[in-house]
């Protein structure tokens, strides 16, 4: 089988979130499991260093975007066993900057029409082009309208990934003619039409063969207005083809035993090894150095939808637990403000680091005792499986993939992987906290759990070998 992957990042070249390490590690994984998987992306100028001095372009194209026609160059890199394609454009893309742009309706209505151009320059026919999130929203639009009657592209089928239901990609309704080359026909809720303005998402959602997203609980969760996004009338029409498979990580990648990021390797057999990351990140961080505190982690965005507003609520109470906190992210400037004073606040218990800063985010897996992830809602969350591969045991809002990837500790039989709590209320996040800490204060029990989180599997193995059943049923 052969599959083309779109999407707009992917570790290692560009990362702002989940959808980057997602597109770096499944067609890895894929590949390892016999299918010729190649990914697209765009060539940005952001792309590491290392990386870009190795690019050479090797085809040149011209694309439409709308009366527009814009050159196209397509550079080619081999890396970990897959073939990576970048689609470049010096307007559109060598500028600071992945999505912060006014004009993304322009840049990404060029990228999708660039990916179906390209596949013939690069004389590589996919059976099937699966695209992520919005920005790659209008391929499976535009192959219907303009490219499905062409012989090349006939027989090609199209998947599309829902990573996040927040992000749709809705702009006024003009760039339909002025970027998309598609008539007033198209204006309507049954295509790309969403409260009055062009939607690349919900493009995919009504064109793609197949559609799927990121854990089987936000694959239910969608289908009804709470989390539907005014999009679940449209997700329950077309619920038969709409599958979960929840994500996996790169178990290269995180691997406590032979990463060279944190302070020192371990296993689940060795936890003492543990501790010493403990101790390194408490001194590091200047929290007070005491291997009986518990140590709490949250790394993530400093925006609502991960429960920041929730854990502002609880501070004092968590804080009132003897606890210490370090909090690792960037955000919105209210909320970096806000764990920035609190670490002025709690000298010696809350550290704070406003930032991207990938080493540091391992050292903080290997050395928390728990790992915070309050989110309203989460399609899949790739960091609680993280933290649980490196034994930092996590506390979760019981949400979409939180709560189809944590298990809760049951007291009575001593089984479970975390904690978790249902009602997104401060008084639910704190009670959660007390009960792990509860279980903290017991060593043997709290070995015994960091023992079974360490144990569970989240590699990728299983997830692409689901993939690779629902290819097959997409292309009978
Ligand atoms: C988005 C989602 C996150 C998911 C990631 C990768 O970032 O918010 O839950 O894990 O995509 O699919």
């Amino acid at each position: 089988i052969k599959v083309l992957f779109a999407a707009a990042e992917a570790v290692p070249f560009i990362k702002t979130g989940g959808l980057g390490d997602v597109i770096g590690s499944l067609p890895k994984e894929l590949v390892k499991q016999g299918l010729d998987v190649r990914v697209m992306l765009p060539l940005y100028r952001d792309i590491a260093e290392e990386y870009l001095d190795q690019l050479t372009v090797v085809h040149r194209l011209v694309v439409p975007v709308g009366w527009r026609r814009q050159p196209c160059d397509i550079a080619q890199l081999k890396h970990e066993g897959v073939t990576f394609y970048f689609v470049g454009n010096d307007y559109y893309f060598n500028r600071s900057g992945v999505y912060d742009h006014p004009d993304n309706a322009e840049r990404f209505a060029f990228f999708c029409r660039a990916v179906l151009e390209a596949l013939p320059k690069v004389e590589f026919q996919p059976d099937i082009l699966h695209c992520h999130d919005w920005h790659t929203g209008m391929v499976s639009v535009l192959l219907r309208a303009h490219y499905a009657k062409l012989n090349f592209y006939s027989g090609i089928k199209t998947v599309f990934t829902i990573h996040n239901l927040e992000y749709q990609g809705n702009f006024a309704p003009d760039i339909l003619g002025d970027m998309l080359d598609l008539g007033w026909e198209y204006f309507t809720p049954d295509r790309v039409e969403a409260a009055g303005q062009v939607s690349f998402l919900k493009g995919a959602l009504n064109s793609a063969d197949y559609l799927t997203t990121v854990s089987t609980s936000y694959a239910k969760e969608i289908l009804a207005p709470e989390h539907g996004r005014n999009m679940d009338g449209l997700l329950r029409k077309r619920s038969g083809q709409l599958v979960g498979i929840n994500n996996g990580i790169d178990y290269q990648q995180y691997n406590p035993r032979k990463n060279t990021m944190i302070y020192t390797s371990f296993d689940a057999r060795s936890l003492r090894r543990r501790s010493e990351n403990k101790r390194q990140l408490q001194q590091d961080l200047q929290l007070e150095q005491h291997l009986n505190i518990p140590l709490m982690g949250l790394v993530a965005r400093l925006v609502d939808a991960k429960g920041i507003d929730l854990m502002i609520a609880a501070l004092p109470d968590i804080m009132a637990l003897n606890t210490q906190l370090t909090v690792l992210g960037t955000g919105e400037k209210r909320y970096q403000q806000f764990w920035e004073e609190a670490a002025l606040r709690y000298p010696g218990r809350i550290a704070v680091n406003i930032g991207f800063d990938t080493r540091l985010a391992h050292r903080i897996y290997a050395g928390s005792d728990l790992f915070l992830m309050p989110s309203r809602y989460e399609p899949c969350g790739l960091s609680q499986l993280n933290a649980l591969r490196y034994g930092s045991i996590p506390v979760v809002h019981a949400t979409g993939g939180l709560k189809d990837t944590v298990q809760p500790y049951d007291s009575m039989t001593g089984e479970g992987t975390g904690f978790s709590f249902t009602e997104y209320t401060p008084s639910g996040l704190i009670a959660a906290i007390q009960q792990a800490i509860e279980v903290y204060n017991i060593p043997k029990a709290w070995n015994k759990l960091i023992r079974s989180a360490m144990k569970q599997d989240f590699s990728w193995q299983q997830p692409a070998g689901q993939y690779k059943e629902l290819y097959r049923r997409v292309l009978v």
